[in-house]
């Protein structure tokens, strides 16, 4: 929620990665239709996608895992209004250290929490019980920027922190994994996903722009949005594998 005192965060996302409402409510439905008994999301955020695939299999037992106390309270929050609170629990954990082994393993926009794309799927297959699923999203170039392109985005960005889809897939592949759906989002995804990120400043700044934090949010908020338009928009894309580990 806005107030006075400072802008909400996340306050207009439904979920912290770009995707369009058709794209989550079919991921919503194929994870659920594998009927997983064990369910793990490793940076999970508030949880969104974790919270409706929990909420639509009967008997799952699910665990999201966050660094963040205050989105991990969010989705605990959404537990709760969905009824499913004595079956998802919000852990507080460092993503790479949990060991657990699900039948279903999410991964969105959280990568980072691995290292790179690469080491995330090296290091997730091994939580993945055999005959188990992840979802794994992360960016992908469209084409490999230039060092002029990679200066316009927002600072320390590498042509190394992303992948091209099909050596994102490659890496899939050769990790053990066998690729079951491969989508890649449009811009416009990406432009609402930007777009609803900046809008609790947006908002908060029309409300309040006299106040003592205004410039600072002000010229915050211009800078991102300047990363966004003038230098990732169109070179970097956005990464939804649904992956199957073979049975043992
Ligand atoms: C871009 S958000 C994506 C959230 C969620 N997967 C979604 O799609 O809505 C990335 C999340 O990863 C979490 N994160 C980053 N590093 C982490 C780490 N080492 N361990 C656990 N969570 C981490 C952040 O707190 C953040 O909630």
């Amino acid at each position: 929620m806005t107030s006075h005192d400072k802008p909400s965060r996340y306050g207009h996302l439904e979920c912290n990665s770009p995707i369009a409402a058709w794209r989550f409510d079919r991921q919503v439905e194929e994870c659920a239709a594998a009927s997983p008994q064990t369910i793990v999301d490793i940076g999970c955020g508030w949880g969104e996608l974790l919270q409706r695939v929990t909420a639509k299999v009967p008997g799952a037992k699910a665990y999201g895992i966050d660094s963040d106390l205050e989105l991990l309270e969010r989705g605990r929050a959404g537990a709760v209004a969905k009824g499913i609170a004595d079956r998802l629990e919000f852990v507080e954990y460092q993503g790479d250290d949990w060991t657990e082994p699900a039948d279903l393993v999410i991964c969105i926009g959280a990568v980072h929490a691995f290292g790179t794309g690469t080491d995330a799927l090296r290091e997730l297959y091994k939580i993945v019980k055999p005959g188990g699923r992840l979802l794994i999203g992360d960016g992908v170039w469209n084409r490999v920027p230039n060092e002029a392109e990679l200066a316009g985005m927002w600072p320390g960005t590498t042509t190394g922190d992303f992948l091209l889809l099909p050596e994102f897939v490659d890496v899939a592949v050769e990790t053990g994994f066998r690729p079951l759906r491969v989508e890649s989002v449009e811009q416009s995804e990406w432009d609402d996903f930007e777009s609803q990120f900046l809008a609790d400043k947006e908002v908060w700044l029309l409300a309040n722009p006299s106040h003592e934090k205004a410039d600072e949010i002000r010229e915050q908020t211009d800078a991102h949005r300047d990363w966004w338009l003038r230098g990732h928009r169109g070179l970097l894309g956005f990464a939804y594998l649904t992956l199957g580990r073979p049975v043992a």
